[in-house]
């Protein structure tokens, strides 16, 4: 670490496993630049204080009730970040001002997630520069001025001879893509769309895990669109492991599993932290990774299925057909498991953080987004940087058995192979010396101080 620069940063993450991981990398990423940091938190989903005992921890109120925790608040994401962004407005302010008071450094500026509605408006109020953290790909961000006209531009509902035609204002989304990506909100996300675009700009800069070498037109378009200082400072895994902040107990058992298995002969399966899906599709998944007779390992997070507790939809002769082959556990280190030799593939949702750290490990993807930013990163992985399988929404046991096969065993997966070690290598020279991630991280250290 280098030597304290006496100024402290504030940083607030959105209570989502996407989103606090990379908030509490980009914590110590600053810390090892001099900066003190104090992380300021909701009382759902806080993170483990006493796991990064070199910040500060503040904890606020944010409204939801007992119940309203238990019943697995994520089920509707939506949902509970609107009520969050409600009930955290008063406690949030309530907490800087006192943390103002108290402090001896200098607090040079607030860094939260684009996610948040209110904190542009105390942080003036307070009279604190703000930085944005973008936790989606910078093309994505891009697009909000413009999603609530696509929306509304007769594109939805998509008719078959139209679901392969590009968006033209929103390249490379497929119009196939669209009502996954607006799911059931349609309308209801205009004013949250619009205030995110209205408080970014209004912002003193914006920082995004991600690098040139992936996007350089967007990050240069983000600028222009935005009209504040960008920061592309690279996968913000490569620097320091997100397990730290797993909010879940991650299940070591499967390393160990993994160090059993051939090399690059395993499918890892996880949709990450949001994701539902129905018992019925929980179930083509099983027998498609079943009948694919290649050993995988799946990460089933609880409430993962809608209506279910775990894996209990399973029956008897599934549990011995899967145990044949494969392991299912609650919860993995990601990044662990990624970076092992026996990992050759992951079937992802594409959350950003996932689809990064599987380009920075060089594994090839099958790509099965949920929604939102999911879509558009899972068309950059199959039909921009070709370094994946599309199942184009189709959770069938045939479908995924063909893309594990031709992932896993066919001449086409190896093509694909071929080239997600090309992405890696370029992805990887930006977070080296000089590359320009690490350049990125200087320039924002420096904007931060000059702030
Ligand atoms: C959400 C959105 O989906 C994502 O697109 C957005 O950028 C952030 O918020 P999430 O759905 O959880 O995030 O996916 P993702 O972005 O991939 O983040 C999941 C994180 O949890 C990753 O860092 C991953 O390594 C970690 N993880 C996941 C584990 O540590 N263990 C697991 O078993 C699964």
């Amino acid at each position: 670490m280098e030597k304290s620069n006496g100024t402290r940063v504030i940083l607030f993450p959105l209570p989502l496993q996407g989103c606090i991981n990379p908030m509490l990398q980009l914590a110590n990423i600053l810390y090892s630049r001099g900066f003190s940091i104090t992380v300021v938190h909701t009382r759902f989903n806080a993170p483990k204080a006493s796991n990064h005992p070199l910040f500060a921890f503040l904890e606020i109120s944010d409204g939801l009730s007992e119940s309203q925790i238990n019943d697995d608040p994520t089920s509707n994401v939506m949902s509970l970040l609107a009520q969050i962004n409600v009930n955290a407005e008063t406690p949030f302010r309530d907490c800087l001002q006192k943390l103002l008071l108290r402090v001896s450094e200098r607090v040079s500026c607030l860094i939260d997630d684009c996610g948040w509605l209110f904190t542009q408006s105390v942080a003036e109020g307070l009279n604190i520069p703000r930085l944005v953290l973008s936790t989606f790909k910078a093309t994505f961000l891009n697009a909000y001025p413009i999603l609530p006209c696509v929306r509304t531009k007769g594109y939805l509902p998509v008719s078959d001879s139209e679901a392969e035609d590009s968006v033209l204002e929103f390249p490379p989304l497929l119009k196939r893509d669209l009502s996954r990506l607006y799911g059931e909100f349609g309308e209801k996300l205009d004013p949250f769309i619009d205030t995110i675009v209205d408080t970014t700009m209004r912002s003193s800069g914006l920082v995004f895990m991600s690098c040139e070498e992936l996007e350089k037109d967007s990050l240069t378009l983000s600028n222009e669109i935005f009209k504040v200082p960008v920061f592309a400072i690279g996968p913000f895994h490569s620097y320091f492991s997100a397990s730290s902040s797993s909010l879940f107990r991650q299940d070591e058992t499967c390393v160990h599993w993994l160090d059993n298995q051939e090399d690059k002969s395993v499918i890892y399966v996880s949709l990450g932290s949001v994701v539902n899906i129905t018992e019925s599709e929980f179930l083509e998944i099983a027998w498609g990774l079943s009948n694919s007779k290649q050993p995988f390992l799946w990460v089933v997070r609880p409430g993962l299925i809608l209506g279910a507790e775990w894996i209990e939809p399973l029956s008897e002769e599934l549990v011995r057909s899967l145990e044949e082959k494969g392991k299912i556990v609650k919860w993995s280190p990601q990044q662990e498991v990624l970076a092992h030799r026996a990992v050759g593939g992951f079937l992802t949702h594409n959350g950003w953080n996932s689809t990064l750290e599987s380009i920075c490990e060089g594994v090839p993807m099958i790509c099965l987004p949920g929604g939102w930013d999911q879509m558009l990163n899972a068309r950059f992985v199959s039909d921009v940087w070709r370094v994946g399988i599309h199942l184009e929404g189709q959770i069938e046991r045939k479908e995924i058995e063909k893309a594990v096969r031709m992932l896993m065993v066919e001449s086409e997966g190896a093509k694909i192979r071929e080239r997600m070690n090309v992405l890696k290598d370029e992805v990887g020279r930006s977070v080296k010396d000089g590359g320009s991630s690490v350049r990125s991280i200087e320039t924002l250290a420096n904007h931060i101080l000059s702030l």
